[in-house]
């Protein structure tokens, strides 16, 4: 996770509507990402798992999820790929959340500002944000949400990430309930 800005979104969005979803856990792969100190900041218990060797965070995952009775998983900035294994023991929802979800600016290392860099560089329109499910052969699997955002108006590659920023917010938490009390 980067800056923990889709993890604040979320606490907001379970506080201020009063859903009967908690946040049981926020795993960080470095103690050094500003998320960590914000997940602190906000109240959110949180512990750190680093992801360097796959097989490791993902055993240490499965016991958390054990552990804290989690009952779903919503990755934000989370630039590796779960294993196949993994995605099969979890049995839990896992999702994750794109910004700009075209074919054209969904490919290798089109992640970070990269993506909004290229979109703002081919004097696209439109951008937008998906949340998907992880799927065990490619991380993009079913769609479960997604916004188009009007970049006409952005000045700069920053100003299309703001606004690509902003539609994940509005979207992440209502989807994680959706999904989680199967509205
Ligand atoms: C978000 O823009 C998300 O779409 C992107 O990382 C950012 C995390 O922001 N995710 C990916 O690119 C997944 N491969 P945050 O740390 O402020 O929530």
């Amino acid at each position: 996770m980067g800056r923990g800005s889709n993890l604040a979104a979320i606490h907001r969005y379970l506080s201020a509507t009063n859903q009967p979803v908690q946040i049981a856990l926020a795993v960080f792969t470095r103690a050094a990402s500003p998320a960590y100190a914000l997940a602190k900041d906000l109240g959110i218990s949180s512990c750190v798992v680093p992801a360097k060797e796959m097989p490791a965070f993902e055993r240490q995952v499965l016991s958390l999820i054990t552990d804290y009775r989690i009952e779903l998983i919503a990755l934000a900035g989370f630039m590796k790929q779960l294993s196949e294994n993994f995605l099969s023991l979890v049995q839990i929802p896992v999702l994750n959340i794109h910004p700009a979800l075209l074919p054209r600016y969904g490919g290798k290392g089109m992640y970070g500002m990269a993506v909004h860099e290229a979109v703002f560089a081919a004097g696209e329109e439109l951008s937008g944000a998906s949340i998907h499910r992880v799927d065990p052969l490619y991380d993009h699997g079913e769609i479960l949400a997604q916004k188009t955002v009007d970049i006409r108006d952005c000045k700069s590659a920053s100003e299309v990430a703001k606004a690509v920023l902003k539609a994940e917010h509005e979207l992440y938490g209502p989807t994680i309930c959706k999904v989680l009390l199967r509205l």
